[in-house]
């Protein structure tokens, strides 16, 4: 079996979650390319040569630059916050090599484009980590429309909610700087809504928005005494028009308390529903008009029968069930496939790109208080 040298830039959320994925790839799916953990890179020396050994690689590194300019990497992984994500991506596309990078894509509109010119330019395999497209019951979902079942596609509802921001003393991280995040729950939640609404129903061709930020100042994370301003929203909210006809709302918020990770969609076709919850995610409620009068409702079905439901014939027996680390593996094995059949994979930065053009077009419409076309 061939090999792939991957380098990874950033080990600490997401860093443990790729880590993983390209760990597990191999023993559960077999590859056609394997992947080797090369190179773990981040900027302090010390912590970075800890989280080596801790999560498996060869070796631990903290100039990124010197890093995906070696000869004997073949794949950067891009895991650090979104301010570097087009720096290190074009800089690695450059030296030819394959990037997998984490969403939002960019920071900005332009930054992503210029990615996505620099991959084109280069040649080179490049990929999004949108992973929620491949937990299985979203695939199968996908699977069900393709097929017709829901009809016409009429309604897309996509809910991201969290509540690790509500306490007014939490401090002024990156994720709440626009400068190295973009953007706040918009560009880190409603992304992935972005994300499966494209991949289920179809382009998003205009928006109406709304933005907010409720807790304006908060405690500087060194010196928790003084304050700073959050520059980014707290919570984000769309009506979004398909080109198909469809339309949709979009909401996430770092500002429910209670919701952790709710990451939500309900698909209303001529012909039926369908709904999935993250927090339940081996399961999808589907409901057909066609089926029998007298016994119609929403039916639960849990999405772990090998014959039927996409991946998870790698892992156990129906019903025992997968979780939120396994949808990592599940893009990191299809990247490698991709790899290995020179094929682009998918969602890769063109979908960067589309999804950065919708963000852009709800923070326009929310400035602006109109619709906006994408
Ligand atoms: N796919 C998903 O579901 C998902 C979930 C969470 C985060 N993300 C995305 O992943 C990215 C990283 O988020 P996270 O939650 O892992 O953040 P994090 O704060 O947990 O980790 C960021 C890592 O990047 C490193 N880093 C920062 N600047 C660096 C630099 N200049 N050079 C080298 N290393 C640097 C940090 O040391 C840290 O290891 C973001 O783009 C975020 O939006 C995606």
């Amino acid at each position: 079996m061939a090999e792939v040298n991957v380098a990874l830039i950033g080990y600490a959320f997401m860093g443990r979650a790729h880590s993983n994925a390209y760990r597990q790839v191999t023993p559960f799916f077999q590859p056609a390319l394997r992947p080797r953990m090369k190179v773990l890179c981040g900027r302090d020396g010390a912590a970075v040569r800890e989280a080596a050994d801790r999560l498996g690689w060869e070796e631990a590194a903290t100039d990124w630059r010197e890093v995906v300019a070696r000869k004997d990497i073949d794949l950067v992984d891009v895991s650090t916050p979104g301010d570097t994500h087009a720096e290190i991506a074009i800089a690695a596309a450059r030296a030819d090599k394959a990037v997998f990078c984490e969403k939002p894509l960019a920071n900005t509109l332009r930054e992503a484009e210029e990615m996505l010119r620099a991959v084109k330019k280069a040649g080179v395999t490049h990929m999004i980590c949108h992973n929620y497209r491949r937990a299985p019951a979203v695939t199968f979902a996908k699977q069900l429309i393709d097929s017709g079942r829901l009809g016409e596609v009429r309604h897309f509802r996509g809910t991201y909610l969290q509540d690790w921001i509500v306490d007014a003393d939490f401090p002024l991280v990156w994720r709440l700087q626009r400068e190295k995040a973009g953007s706040g729950a918009l560009g880190d939640l409603a992304s992935h809504s972005i994300d499966l609404a494209r991949f289920l129903v179809g382009e998003i061709v205009e928006v109406a928005g709304a933005l907010e930020t409720f807790i304006k100042e908060r405690p500087l994370p060194d010196k928790p005494r003084k304050k700073g301003r959050v520059t980014v929203d707290d919570a984000a909210i769309s009506l979004v028009r398909f080109a198909g006809g469809a339309i949709g709302t979009i909401e996430a918020t770092r500002m429910a308390p209670g919701r952790k990770n709710y990451n939500r969609f309900e698909i209303n076709g001529s012909e039926g529903s369908l709904a999935f919850d993250l927090e339940r995610m081996n399961e999808l409620e589907v409901f057909f008009r066609s089926d029998p009068g007298g016994v119609q409702g929403f039916r639960r079905i849990l999405v772990t029968e090998a014959a039927d439901h996409p991946f998870v014939k790698a892992w156990w027996p129906p019903g025992h069930i997968i979780g939120y680390e396994h949808t990592f593996t599940h893009t990191v094995y299809d990247l490698l496939e991709a790899m290995a059949a020179g094929k682009l994979p998918s969602p890769n930065f063109e979908d960067g790109v589309r999804n950065q053009k919708v963000l852009d077009a709800i923070v326009r419409a929310a400035r602006s208080r109109r619709w906006v076309k994408v």
